[in-house]
């Protein structure tokens, strides 16, 4: 339960927050608009900020406790313990594994780099 209450609240301060990003004119400009990712141009990277999201929505936090994301799922292994590389992430996201579902038909691959940067911290 507890847990529920901190992912709706998460989702409502993300939404806070990207609802005054958007809607306000204080000067962002241009850069609003544009993709958050920054560390490439290659699209090979991922932004850890959106990561935040999608860990988020895509209910990580229902199996997996994370303390970056403030969840405690104890379905799938601890992801501060298991500590996984970028390149685990992206692997075990994308196909899946032992219980965890794939979400290579849910997310995007930029969204599987944008949430394996999150969890690697990469
Ligand atoms: C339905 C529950 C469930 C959901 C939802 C889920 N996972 Fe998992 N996850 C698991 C389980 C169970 C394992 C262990 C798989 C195994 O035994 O091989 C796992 C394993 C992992 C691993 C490997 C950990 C290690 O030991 O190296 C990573 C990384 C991971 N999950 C990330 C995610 C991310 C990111 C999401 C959201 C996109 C997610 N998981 C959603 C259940 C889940």
């Amino acid at each position: 339960m507890r847990l529920v209450v901190a992912l709706v609240a998460l989702v409502g301060a993300l939404a806070l927050v990207s609802a005054g990003c958007g809607g306000d004119d204080d000067g962002g400009g241009s850069a609003e608009t544009s993709p958050a990712t920054t560390q490439t141009t290659g699209g090979e990277a991922g932004d850890a900020a959106n990561g935040e999201e999608v860990f988020a929505s895509a209910g990580c936090g229902g199996c997996h406790t994370f303390a970056a994301a403030g969840s405690s799922g104890s379905v799938g292994p601890d992801l501060d313990n298991a500590a996984p590389s970028f390149d685990a992430v992206v692997t075990q996201v994308t196909n899946g594994g032992g219980a965890m579902p794939a979400f290579g038909d849910e997310l995007s691959a930029q969204e599987i780099r944008d949430v394996a940067a999150f969890v690697s911290g990469s």
